[in-house]
């Protein structure tokens, strides 16, 4: 995934003309879940941190709000808390576990720390004659739990809906006042009406419509981008990536010629992907191209390194120079030569400007590098076209401006590229063995219809280990090839994908065969966490 850099203001405003629906996030990861189940049912919805005040708040004109779930206990010192201000609004209010719990509260109900805690698959019970927000689900259904208090009295004016063994008000309604909740998450899957019981709160209860489609964000996002480049110049860069593609294809879409992409070939890509950013892309767009063809600097700089934050602090540098030499031979080829480039396209996601807008201050695992992004001192002013939208509306986006398949259905691949993919030193011989069990992998996966299936397929090489094994006749003493494939939904969390046997001995009698210096192939089975996704 993409991530944000230094140089994008973490709280720029996310910009559509469609009301929210906010999501106010009570930390824990389920605030972005909730916010693409939203969208699910095309409504536009927005996160925004729980330290927002109702005045904030009701400022954006929300259509409707959801408090999100959260690790605290309402009792915890400093557990945020909801002002019951933002109750009498008007705003219809949908609370989730935690966000349940802070509604009971507030309205005067009394949430109880039992001892009865439920975490996972929970059997809830419908009370006779339930419906609103429960309409059409069963009378017993499964939902996915995770909480310690529970609400003991539903706040006068609610009725209970549903309890559970452990939770005597698992949800309830005050309809007059618009307001709802339930203890369980509906935006997990294995909640199995979760998804009904959503919807049922923004159309039944809310009466938003469902007219939020990525069809809207095109237009929107055309209009926007001319707005604001008017006659000037920009230039992209693609990292290959379908992020960074789209953003071009939308921005060309907008501005045509003013927009030239930059796409900087460090050496580290797999097998064919130069050519697909020049052939296909170019094909599919009509975009302008400049192709810098910088091998040797990468190379030379990565020289004998093998510790991974310095391999990618270096290529972040390193890409950099590569830009900014670029960008000198843009503006000097130009027929206005000497007018600068003044805005830079950026392919920047919502979960990025989530991430780094929430100040909760998620811990800094790796030194994530946006094959996109520049540094500060080139004061550029950035266009980022997709700041408003999750990974598969960015596919769909794509998909809609006609960008071929295997530009939009691509996995994720990190702007570092194989370089952080060979643990111990990059060298081109490491480079194109690697390339070579890559294309393998690759290849073998698409044959087997299974691409859809995984989120990414990372193949590394362990440069530094060797282990011994026979071929024809003579003991190798060689380099193992591991095999990561992922499943996941946002990169965030991940675990081992379960690809059938005779796909992974395929892969791994072809790669030990036709890639010299490999005996070995093996299977990464770790989730993440604790595993990341790259092995550096
Ligand atoms: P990890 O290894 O942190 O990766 O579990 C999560 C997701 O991010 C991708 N990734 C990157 N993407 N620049 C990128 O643009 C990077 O430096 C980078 N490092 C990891 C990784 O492939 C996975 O999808």
């Amino acid at each position: 995934m993409d991530r944000i850099d230094a140089v994008t203001a973490p709280t720029a405003p996310v910009t559509t003309a469609h009301r929210p629906v906010l999501v106010v996030d009570y930390g824990a990861q389920y605030a972005q879940l909730i916010a693409r189940r939203v969208r699910e049912a095309y409504v536009y919805s927005e996160i925004v941190p729980h330290t927002f005040s109702t005045e904030q708040l009701l400022a954006k004109n929300p259509a409707a709000i959801i408090l999100s779930g959260g690790p605290s206990s309402v009792y915890a010192e400093g557990a945020p808390a909801v002002g019951a201000d933002l109750f009498a609004a008007g705003v219809p209010v949908f609370g989730i576990c935690y966000g349940f719990q802070a509604m009971a509260r507030a309205l005067g109900g009394t949430v109880a720390q039992t001892g009865l805690r439920e975490y996972g698959a929970t059997d809830a019970t419908a009370l006779a004659g339930a419906s609103s927000i429960l309409e059409g689900t069963p009378e017993l259904q499964n939902v996915w739990m995770s909480h310690g208090d529970s609400v003991q009295e539903a706040p006068e004016g609610f009725e209970v809906l549903a309890c559970t063994a452990g939770a005597p008000v698992a949800a309830f309604a005050d309809p007059a006042r618009k307001l709802y909740g339930v203890q369980w998450h509906p935006e997990v899957k294995h909640s199995d009406f979760g998804q009904t019981v959503l919807e049922n709160f923004l159309f039944r209860e809310a009466g938003l419509e469902p007219d939020w489609t990525t069809g809207n964000v095109i237009d929107e996002q055309v209009e926007r981008v001319r707005a604001q480049i008017g006659t000037g110049r920009a230039i992209c860069g693609l990292s290959g990536g379908v992020d960074s593609a789209v953003a071009a294809a939308l921005v060309q879409k907008a501005i045509g010629d003013q927009l030239t992409c930059v796409f900087v070939n460090h050496g580290l890509l797999r097998e064919g992907e130069a050519e697909q950013v020049e052939r296909d892309f170019v094909a599919a767009t009509g975009a302008r191209l400049y192709v810098a063809n910088e091998q040797e600097r990468f190379l030379s700089a990565l020289a004998g390194v093998t510790d991974p934050e310095t391999k990618r602090k270096i290529i972040g540098r390193e890409f950099i120079r590569a830009f900014e030499a670029a960008e000198a031979a843009i503006v000097a080829e130009a027929a206005d030569a000497g007018e600068p480039v003044r805005f830079l396209v950026q392919g920047t996601l919502y979960p990025d400007v989530v991430e780094s807008g929430g100040g909760e201050g998620a811990a800094n695992i790796k030194s994530h590098h946006n094959v996109g992004g520049l540094p500060e001192d080139l004061q550029f002013e950035l266009v980022e076209p997709l700041r408003s939208l999750f990974k598969d509306e960015v596919r769909s986006v794509g998909a809609q401006l006609g960008l071929p398949a295997e530009i939009v259905g691509r996995q994720p691949f990190p702007g570092p590229g194989l370089g952080i993919r060979i643990i111990g030193a990059v060298d081109e011989e490491r480079l194109a063995l690697l390339r070579k069990a890559d294309a393998i992998a690759r290849a073998e996966l698409t044959a087997s219809g299974l691409d859809s299936e995984v989120w990414q397929m990372p193949v590394v090489l362990l440069a530094d280990v060797r282990s011994v094994g026979v071929q024809g006749d003579g003991r190798t003493y060689g380099h193992p090839i591991v095999l990561r494939p992922v499943s996941s939904e946002d990169a965030m969390t991940a675990d081992w994908s379960r690809l059938p046997y005779d796909l992974l001995a395929r892969i791994s009698n072809r790669i030990t065969n036709e890639v010299d210096g490999v005996n070995r192939v093996v299977l990464d089975v770790t989730s993440k966490p604790p595993g990341t996704i790259e092995w550096e």
